[in-house]
């Protein structure tokens, strides 16, 4: 199992974790693998306590962070848009539409508070990126990802003066070159199967193609991986490792809504969709209420990043709400980000326990077919 990505992230099994919960972070850092923690719409002062948290708790072993700096969002070339004027852009159409989608579902109305907006309207952008970034640096992270495109060349520059490692995910192969071309250090390459933003090649496909592109590079493959068998045909495909997310929702310290948690076990591969609904960027979530409502084609479209977060947080946090308080409506609605392999979810368990099952299952497959390859 150990490998070299072993000894340059220092853990036992090359099963990096992304999860926005700090606990499920710390759970995975401390049982042997490397948890990343998803930074992306954090306030600095709430990474700030994150990682001071994680410093303390993960005594001298390493975990990295995560951030959403897409290459593309409205205000990019201005360097981000102020709250207000993002806040001018969306239609009264759009705002109509979501007020009429809660009063059928009889929710009622939560106003998000305003840290909650500017984290949804000014949370991805460029500024807000390298504030985060700084604040990192500060602790002993090793490692910097960014998603949805090149991360700034500040940011890979900060990193690798102080030794931290770069690296980015990707859903096509020529993303995976300009990923290289800029300096990055680690490829994730994610699936159409993942939970998230995610593109449309899969990662049985997708993996050996960027492996082969971006050589000597290592590779994670990101998309589908919940279980060690996964994680063993993730190796065979020539990644050095994997790069898990939805299995982390279904732990015992994962800040997952517990509707949602209901809502997973329940669920089959089938029920996630790929839908511009909860960001306005195609990403893979559960099917609910809500997706049906955007996928219709009667309605208004999504709205392009970010302005479709800042349009639909207060909704959001009613339905949330609503289905926390046992109300009808809000748990028809309510969904979360989730890839294909929530069909393989039927507990709740501690997250050194799936660690600690992925990393034997996939030990045991490898032999299994290394019994294969020797007659
Ligand atoms: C709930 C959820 C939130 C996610 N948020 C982010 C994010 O903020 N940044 C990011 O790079 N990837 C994000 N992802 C994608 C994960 O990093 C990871 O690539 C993906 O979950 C891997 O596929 P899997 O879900 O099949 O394990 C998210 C995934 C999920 C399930």
């Amino acid at each position: 199992m150990h490998n070299t990505l072993c000894d340059v992230y220092g853990i036992d099994a090359p099963i990096f974790a992304f999860s926005h919960s700090p606990a499920v972070v710390l759970a995975v850092t401390q049982a042997g693998g490397f948890g990343v923690l998803g930074a992306a719409g954090m306030e600095p002062e709430q990474l700030d306590q994150a990682l001071q948290m994680l410093t303390r708790a993960c005594r001298g072993k390493s975990f990295g962070i995560d951030l959403i700096i897409p290459e593309q969002y409205v205000g990019r070339e201005e360097g981000g848009l102020s709250l207000e004027k993002l806040q001018s852009l969306i239609p009264q159409g759009h705002r109509d539409f979501l007020d009429g989608l809660l009063d059928d579902y009889h929710v009622p109305r939560q106003h998000a508070s305003l840290s909650l907006a500017s984290r949804a309207g000014t949370g991805i952008s460029e500024k807000r990126g390298k504030e985060l970034v700084d604040i990192a640096l500060a602790y002993p992270v090793k490692l910097i990802v960014n998603a949805l495109g090149v991360p700034p060349a500040y940011i890979i520059e900060r990193a690798h003066q102080q030794g931290v490692l770069v690296g980015a995910l990707v859903g096509a192969v020529k993303h995976a070159v300009h990923q290289k071309e800029a300096g990055v250090d680690l490829i994730i390459a994610q699936g159409f199967e993942a939970g998230g933003h995610t593109g449309e090649i899969a990662s049985m496909v997708l993996t050996p193609q960027v492996v082969d592109a971006v050589a000597p590079i290592p590779v994670l493959t990101a998309g589908g991986v919940a279980s060690g068998r996964q994680m063993a045909a993730a190796l065979a495909l020539g990644a050095q490792g994997v790069w898990t997310g939805s299995v982390w929702l279904m732990t015992e310290e994962a800040e997952t809504h517990p509707v949602v948690k209901e809502k997973f076990l329940r669920a089959t591969s089938s029920d996630t969709l790929r839908s511009r609904a909860s960001t306005g960027k195609p990403a893979r979530q559960l099917r609910s209420a809500w997706t049906d409502a955007w996928e219709d084609l009667a309605n208004p479209r999504p709205l392009p990043m970010p302005l479709h977060s800042l349009l639909t947080m207060d909704a959001q946090q009613s339905i949330q709400q609503d289905a926390l308080q046992g109300g009808e409506g809000g748990k028809k609605l309510i969904n979360y980000f989730v890839g294909q392999s929530v069909g393989m979810f039927d507990q709740i368990r501690p997250a050194a326990a799936v660690y600690q099952e992925m990393k034997e299952e996939c030990e045991t497959t490898l032999k299994r077919i290394g019994q294969l390859a020797n007659g």
